[in-house]
C-alpha cells in the first residue's frame, strides 16, 4: 500500500492551508502588478483565485483532505493563449515569493516542480530558450 506520508509532511512544512494561503496571497500581489503577465488578470476575481489556488497548492503538497473547487486547469487557461515566456515569468514570481516568505527548500522544490509538470495544460509553447547571438 502506498503511503501519503512524505507529501503530507510537505503540506505541514508549508504551514498547512493557512500558511499556503499567505504565500498564494503574496504571489498574486506580485502577479497582478506584473508588467508582463498582470494584464491577463485585469478582470479576474482575486479573492476567488487565491481561494482555489490555495486549494490546488495544498493538494499538490499532499493534503488529501482539501478539495479543489476550481475548474480543470486546461479549461481555465484556454481562452488566455498563454505564451511559454509568460509561463516562465509566473514561475519566476512564484520562486521569488516562496523565497521572500521564507518557505523551506523542500517545499519550494516540490511546489516549483509540480508547477513545471503542468506546463502542457497551460500553454502550447515549450520553455523559452535563450540563445546567444554568436551560437553556432
Ligand atoms: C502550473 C501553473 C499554473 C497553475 C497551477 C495555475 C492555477 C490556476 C488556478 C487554480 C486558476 C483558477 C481556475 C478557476 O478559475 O476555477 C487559475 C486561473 C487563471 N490563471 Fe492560472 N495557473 C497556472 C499558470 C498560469 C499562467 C502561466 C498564467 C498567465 C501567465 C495564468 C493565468 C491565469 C488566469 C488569467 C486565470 C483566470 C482565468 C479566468 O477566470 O478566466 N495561469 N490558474
Amino acid at each position: 500500500m502506498s503511503t501519503p506520508e512524505p507529501d503530507l509532511a510537505l503540506f505541514e512544512a508549508a504551514g498547512g492551508q493557512a500558511g499556503i494561503e499567505t504565500v498564494v496571497r503574496a504571489f498574486y500581489a506580485r502577479v497582478f502588478d506584473d508588467l508582463m503577465i498582470g494584464y491577463l488578470f485585469r478582470r479576474v476575481d482575486r479573492e476567488r483565485l487565491i481561494l482555489v489556488e490555495t486549494e490546488f497548492a495544498a493538494r499538490a503538497l499532499g493534503a488529501t483532505s482539501v478539495r479543489y473547487t476550481g475548474r480543470p486547469l486546461r479549461e481555465a487557461h484556454a481562452a488566455h493563449r498563454i505564451q511559454g515566456g509568460q509561463f516562465d515569468r509566473r514561475s519566476t514570481l512564484l520562486r521569488e515569493t516562496l523565497l521572500a516568505c521564507g518557505v523551506s527548500e523542500p517545499v519550494r522544490a516540490a511546489w516549483l516542480a509540480h508547477t513545471e509538470a503542468l506546463r502542457a495544460l497551460i500553454t502550447a509553447d515549450g520553455p523559452s530558450i535563450c540563445q546567444a547571438a554568436d551560437d553556432p
